[in-house]
């Protein structure tokens, strides 16, 4: 079975790509980097070279050469990189979503999970096309809440579930002023008819460490980590349900 779980917000900086780094390394899934920016999931993979993103390019844009190549590093997913082109890429959605069914053909039975470009481009639009599950994570803040409302009107039809996502476990001034934005966020997703799924906390010493390896690879973990790893294992559990239930209706 080749199931596609698609990352997806239209804010950026908001954890899409650590959240689906972790999670394609949690479902050991091939992660799909479809976000040319340069902070993207590929710039953390060493010595990518340029044949992969060559490789890549050509399948989704051009349909043809050798396929992806999968590029694997210790301590991360395995990954189809990102081409510094898709920025550009004049293609249509749907042309976009054929390739990427394609390729969770060739990589099955290992499902993908794809990380995209903040917005709705022909790629982002495209890998929620092809997708079983379109993960939207949601920091509960104000305009944040409105941007995943219009999300959710937008792409009603599509399979979308949503976390919320950097949650603040601190103090209670913070935990009291979180609890009516994470209702509103119910109620959006309800109306949406979005499945929820587990929170992940804003876990304050993560930007400051070194990436180079998902969280979850981390062998002796601290107490936050240990932490952190629970919940993002616990999101893991829940999206490959998900999908194993969608996949199955599909
Ligand atoms: N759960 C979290 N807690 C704290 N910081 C996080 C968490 N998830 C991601 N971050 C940080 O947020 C920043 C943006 O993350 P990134 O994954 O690049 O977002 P996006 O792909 O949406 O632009 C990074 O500095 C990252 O380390
Ligand atoms: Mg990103």
């Amino acid at each position: 079975m080749s199931t596609i779980v698609t990352v997806a917000s239209n804010k950026g900086g908001t954890g899409k790509t650590t959240l689906a780094v972790e999670l394609a390394y949690a479902l050991d899934a091939v992660l799909v980097d479809l976000d040319h920016d340069a902070g993207g999931a590929t710039a953390g993979w060493a010595d990518v070279g340029s044949l992969a993103p060559a490789a890549a390019r050509r399948s989704l844009l051009e349909g043809d050469g050798p396929g992806p190549r999968v590029v694997a590093r210790d301590g991360l997913p395995a990954l189809v990189p990102a081409h510094p082109a898709y920025g550009e890429a004049e293609v249509d959605h749907a042309w976009i979503a054929d390739q990427l069914g394609d390729w969770a053909r060739r990589l099955a039975p290992r499902p993908l999970v794809i990380d995209t470009h903040p917005g709705f481009n022909a790629l982002t639009v495209g890998a929620m096309v092809a997708a079983h599950l379109v993960l939207v994570p949601v920091l509960l803040q104000e305009r944040e809440l409105r941007a995943f409302a219009g999300l959710a009107r937008e792409f009603e039809h599509y399979p979308l579930a949503s976390i919320p996502y950097r949650v603040p476990r601190w103090g209670d001034y913070q935990q009291a002023s979180v609890a009516p934005l994470h209702a509103r966020w119910r109620e959006i997703a309800g109306a949406g008819g979005v499945r929820i799924g587990p929170t992940v906390s804003e876990w304050r010493e993560w930007p400051r460490r070194r990436a180079g390896r998902a969280l979850l690879a981390a062998a002796s973990p601290g107490a936050w980590v240990a932490a952190a790893q629970a919940e993002l294992r616990r999101v893991a559990d829940w999206v490959a349900q998900l999908t194993a239930e969608v996949a199955q209706v599909g």
